[in-house]
C-alpha cells in the first residue's frame, strides 16, 4: 500500500499532542528515525520493571489486534515472571485479508512500535524481545536498517529478532505464534496455559498487536489523561481502520473511538457494511446512522470493532456470494487439528456456495437448517477461535442477507454485478506454508 492510501483521513490538528493523528505522522513527516525523535523524543523508560503498568492501567488501553483485551493485566501477569525469563512480542502478522492497518503502521511510524516494544520489555522484565512480521523482504530488509540504527544509538535496551510470520490467517492467532517463534509451526494448540503463562520456549510472554505498542509508547510520553482525552469513558484513545469503499478503493485511517460509522465509511448506495473483518460481523446498511466505531454500539447488533476492518458492500453485489467465498477461505484456513472444525467448516463452505447459487444447482430447501445446526456444532469446539469467529460472521450473513436468501432458494439472485469484492488471498498450496517463510 503507498504511504498516500495510508493517510490519516480524518486529521483534524495533526499533531501527536492534540488530536489526530497520534499515531501515523501528519503530513509532510516522515517515518525515519530523524523525524521520529524530532516529533516524539527518545524512548521513556522509566527505569524499572513496573513502573508503567499503572499508567497503563489508568489510560485503560485495550488490545488493537482483535479482542480489545485490558492490556495492564497481561502486562501484571507477565511481570509476575522472574526477571529476564518473559518473551515479548509485537505481532505483526496482519492474517486478515481485509486489514492492512498494521502494515500501514509499521511502514509510516516503525519507530512508534519499536519504542513500545522496549517500553513493554521494561515494564514486564523480560530477557527477550521479538518482532513478527508478515513476510515481505522488502519490509523486512527496512526493519533490519531501522533495528541497526536504533541500536547503534543506543535506543534499544534489548536487541530485538525479527520473525517472519506465514501469510495464514491463523498466523498471528497468539498460541499459533508461539509456537512458530519457538521453531516450530504456526498452528495454534489447546489452551489453557494460555502464552502469557506457558508461550514461546515455555516462558511467559507477552503478545501485544504493534498497533497496542504504538499507543502505549504514545502513554509512556504524553500520560493516561491525554490517552483518555480522545474516543469513549469506556473506550478510550484512537484506532487504525482499513476502510474499503463501495467504490472499491481503500485506505488505512486513524480514527476516534465512538465516530459515527456512516461518516466513516461513507459509501452512498452500499447494501450492508462488514465489521471487524472475516470474524466479524454484517451490519445491515440501514443501521449504520445509529451506530459508533465502539464496541458498546455495535455490540447490541453482534458486531465488535475487531481489527478496525470496514467494508461497504457496493449494491450491485450478493451478499451471500461475497459471503460464500469468504466462508470457503476460512474453511480452508483451518489448521485441520480439531474435528469440528476440521470436517464442520469445509461443510458449512459448501452449503453456503450452494445457497450463493456457486453449485450450479438450485440449492437444497434445507440449507438454511443445515447451516443453523452445524454452525451450532462447531462453536466452541476447536483449540482455538477460528470456528466460532467463522460461525459468527456466517450468522451475520444469514441474517443481513435473509431476504436474499429466500431470493436463491427459488434459484434468483439480485446482483447486477458478479465481480469479487472482498480480498481472498490465493490460498494455501502446501503444508509448508504453516513455517516461517
Ligand atoms: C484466528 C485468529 C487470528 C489472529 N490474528 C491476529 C493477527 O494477525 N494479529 C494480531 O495482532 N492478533 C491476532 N489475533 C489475536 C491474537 O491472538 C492476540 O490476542 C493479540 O495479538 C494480542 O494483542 P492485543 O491484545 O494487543 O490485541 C488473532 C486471533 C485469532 C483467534
Ligand atoms: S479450531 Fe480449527 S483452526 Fe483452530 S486449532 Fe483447531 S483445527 Fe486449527
Amino acid at each position: 500500500m503507498s504511504a498516500a492510501a495510508a493517510s490519516a483521513a480524518l486529521s483534524e490538528e495533526g499533531s501527536a499532542a492534540g488530536g489526530l493523528p497520534r499515531l501515523l505522522p501528519p503530513p509532510g513527516h516522515g517515518g525515519d528515525l530523524a523525524s521520529h525523535l524530532s516529533r516524539h523524543g527518545s524512548v521513556p523508560y522509566r527505569g524499572s520493571a513496573r513502573a508503567l503498568i499503572p499508567e497503563i492501567r489508568a489510560a485503560r488501553l485495550t488490545g488493537r489486534g482483535g479482542a480489545a483485551f485490558p492490556v495492564h493485566r497481561k502486562l501484571e501477569t507477565v511481570a509476575a515472571a522472574r526477571p529476564g525469563r518473559a518473551v515479548v512480542v509485537g505481532n505483526g502478522a496482519e492474517g486478515e485479508p481485509a486489514s492492512h492497518k498494521d502494515q500501514a503502521l509499521l511502514h509510516l511510524a516503525p519507530h512508534l512500535v519499536l519504542d513500545g516494544l522496549q517500553l513493554a520489555a521494561e515494564a514486564v522484565g523480560a530477557g527477550r524481545v521479538v518482532l513478527y512480521v508478515r513476510h515481505d523482504v522488502r519490509a523486512r530488509t527496512r526493519l533490519d536498517a531501522q533495528l541497526s540504527e536504533r541500536y547503534a544509538r543506543g535506543l534499544d535496551r534489548i536487541a530485538v529478532e525479527l520473525v517472519s510470520a506465514p501469510a495464514r490467517f491463523l498466523a498471528g492467532e497468539e498460541s499459533a505464534l508461539a509456537n512458530l517463534v519457538s521453531a516450530g509451526t504456526a498452528v495454534p494448540r489447546f489452551t489453557p496455559p494460555r502464552v502469557f503463562e506457558r508461550g514461546v520456549d515455555g516462558r511467559p510472554t507477552l503478545v501485544q498487536n504493534v498497533e497496542t505498542l504504538a499507543h502505549l509508547a504514545l502513554i509512556a510520553r504524553f500520560g493516561p489523561g491525554w490517552f483518555r482525552g480522545l474516543g469513549t469513558p469506556d473506550e478510550p484513545g484512537t484506532m487504525l481502520c482499513t476502510l474499503h469503499r463501495a467504490d472499491g478503493s481503500m485506505n488505512v485511517a486513524e480514527a476516534i473511538i465512538g465516530t459515527p460509522l456512516a461518516g466513516l465509511v461513507d459509501s452512498p448506495g452500499a447494501s450492508a457494511v462488514l465489521v471487524g473483518g472475516y470474524h466479524g460481523a454484517w451490519v445491515a446498511a440501514d443501521q449504520l446512522p445509529w451506530l459508533t466505531l465502539s464496541n458498546a454500539s455495535l455490540r447490541p447488533v453482534g458486531a465488535f470493532t475487531g481489527a478496525g476492518v470496514l467494508a461497504a458492500l457496493p449494491a450491485d453485489r450478493c451478499g451471500l456470494v461475497e459471503s460464500a467465498r469468504v466462508t470457503r477461505y476460512l474453511a480452508l484456513e483451518s489448521a485441520g487439528q480439531c474435528g469440528p472444525c476440521l470436517n464442520g467448516l469445509p461443510a458449512i463452505a459448501a452449503a453456503m456456495g450452494e445457497l450463493a447459487g456457486l453449485a450450479g444447482r438450485r440449492p437444497d430447501p434445507r440449507v438454511l437448517e443445515n447451516l443453523s445446526r452445524w454452525a451450532g456444532l462447531v462453536e466452541g469446539r476447536g483449540a482455538c477461535h477460528h470456528p466460532d469467529g467463522t460461525v459468527r460472521f456466517l450468522r451475520s450473513a444469514l441474517q443481513v442477507f435473509a431476504a436474499e436468501a429466500r431470493l436463491h432458494l427459488q434459484g434468483r439472485c439480485s446482483a447486477a454485478s458478479g465481480r469479487p469484492f472482498l480480498p481472498i488471498p490465493a490460498g494455501p498450496a502446501t503444508d509448508a506454508d504453516w513455517s516461517s517463510p
